[in-house]
């Protein structure tokens, strides 16, 4: 197999045609999708983590021991709601979903701008920031209506956590495995900025290709060299290219 990695028209024409084609396309998206709405990615220069220790400001036992620090992180995105919005990447995938072709976005965000820009069928693997929750007494809150306070605590008195996957956290069972369905009965997977490092989210698009799809991986570096094409671009330069290509062979 010839892996394609030129970025031209050619290549455009091609991937769109395979997506055209075979439909049944789950994209697996990464932190690089939501970097042209503003938001740092984890690993890339400037990146979250090289500030930051992970395991320091996002893990279960650290927020166990000091949520306050988790929230000094998140919270004034949190709180800041709606100063990030979807870009040309979230709104192209939407536009997949709604002509057909993809079916599904699995984020590993927390952000949810997929859902923002309209993609119906998201499943997001690590959680939702916006989805605060009480750890006593479950009650839920959604951001940006959550209580003052740092730490933030329920009405109960409860300690506030978003609905998010931390370090040392498994993810949620049902969700991972509706994730794996996907994953294994696409035909194509667009894996779109992601490191594809992180386990368990990285074991998808190897599922996808045991099981016969083909990977096209957009990001602004290879980062999966299993992929069968590469198109070395920003999402939100790609994505939208990709719909005009698909757009035009539904016209011809
Ligand atoms: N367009 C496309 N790709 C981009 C862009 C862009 N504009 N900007 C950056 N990228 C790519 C980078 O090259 C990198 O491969 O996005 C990827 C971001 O990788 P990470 O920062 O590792 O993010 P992600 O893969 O989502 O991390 C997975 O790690 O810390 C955890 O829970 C966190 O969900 C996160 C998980």
């Amino acid at each position: 197999m010839v892996k394609k990695n030129i970025d031209s028209e050619a290549l455009y024409k091609e991937v769109a045609r395979l997506m055209a084609d075979r439909k049944q396309c789950v994209a697996l998206t990464g932190a690089g999708v939501s970097a042209e709405s503003g938001i740092p990615t984890f690993r890339s220069k400037g990146g979250l983590w090289e500030k930051y220790d992970p395991i320091e400001f996002a893990s279960i036992e650290a927020f166990r021991k000091d949520p306050s620090k988790y929230w000094s992180l998140r919270g004034e995105f949190i709180k800041d709601y709606d100063r990030y919005q979807p870009n040309k990447a979230h709104l192209a995938l939407a536009e997949l979903e709604h002509v057909g072709i993809v079916r599904c976005v699995i984020t590993q965000n927390i952000d949810g701008l997929h859902k923002k820009a309209g993609s119906k069928n998201v499943i997001e693997i690590h959680g939702n920031l916006m989805e605060i929750i009480c750890l006593v007494c479950g009650k839920g809150y959604k951001a940006p209506h959550i209580p003052d306070g740092m730490p933030p605590h329920c009405s109960c008195g409860g300690i506030l956590k978003p609905n998010t996957v931390l370090f040392g956290e498994e993810l949620p069972v049902g969700v991972f495995m509706k994730a794996k369905e996907e994953s294994a009965s696409c035909r194509i997977m667009l894996l779109v900025g992601t490191s594809a490092i992180v386990q368990p989210a990285a074991s998808l698009p190897y599922l996808a290709k045991q099981n016969g799809a083909k990977i096209i991986e957009i990001n602004i570096e290879k980062a999966f060299p299993e992929a069968d094409y590469f198109i070395i671009e920003k999402a939100g330069t790609a994505l939208p290219r990709i719909v005009a290509e698909v757009n035009k062979f539904s016209h011809e």
